[in-house]
């Protein structure tokens, strides 16, 4: 299928919904924005046209279930639902509190990226500001990209945070991907899974 397709399919469940909007330049990225949702581009690789899902605090690429607690009919969304606020990432939810991203990209973390709920800590090297989207609408880190690798949750593939190492915590046939924001303007409202809950 054609970019164009897919990305019809995800706003397929879209119509009228508050956004955060901001401007995005020549210079400087767009650190507001959403909601959104989260497909991979990375051509001839099982990863292509992956959209993104969150789980037991990380998010993957073909994650079969999230099995998340969404709010309102319907079935759940088979993706993470994102906002993007001041260069801080969340999973979307409303009423706020938002779930939030963060990135660990010290010699231990090797990238690691997650997801806290409510007043849960970060890990000691855990960076929360500095994502934003170019003006294809591509989502990077303080100018890193995003990685995923192969065997995880599953069956699905971890998504990291590039640290200019291709085998994180050792991790074997990861590859970049160009992670695109999908805005949905019908967004579901979900609690996503925590380890051990
Ligand atoms: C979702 O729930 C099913 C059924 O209990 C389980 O097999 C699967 O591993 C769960 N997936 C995640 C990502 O927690
Ligand atoms: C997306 O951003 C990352 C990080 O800046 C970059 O490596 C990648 O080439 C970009 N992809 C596209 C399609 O612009």
């Amino acid at each position: 299928m054609h970019f164009k397709t897919i990305a019809a399919l995800f706003a397929a469940a879209a119509s009228a919904s508050p956004v955060r909007r901001s401007t995005c330049t020549e210079d400087t990225g767009n650190t507001n924005f959403g909601p959104f949702g989260i497909m991979a581009l990375r051509s001839a690789s099982p990863i292509h046209f992956a959209q993104a899902g969150a789980a037991q605090n990380g998010l993957y690429l073909n994650l079969p279930e999230q099995n998340a607690t969404c709010t309102g009919d319907g079935p759940s969304p088979p993706g993470a639902i994102f906002t993007l606020v001041d260069g801080k990432l969340y999973l979307y939810a409303e009423p706020e509190p938002y779930q939030q991203i963060f990135v660990d990209r010290s010699g231990m973390g090797q990238g690691i990226l997650g997801y806290i709920t409510g007043d849960q800590g970060t890990p000691r090297y855990a960076e929360l500001e500095g994502w934003e989207l170019d003006a294809n609408d591509n989502l990077s880190f303080k100018g890193a990209g995003l990685i995923a690798c192969p065997n995880s949750l599953d069956g699905a593939w971890k998504i990291w945070a590039s640290v200019g190492i291709n085998k994180p915590a050792g991790q074997e046939g990861c590859l970049g991907f160009s992670p695109r924001a999908i805005e949905l303007t019908e967004p579901k409202s979900c609690e996503y899974t925590q380890y051990g809950v």
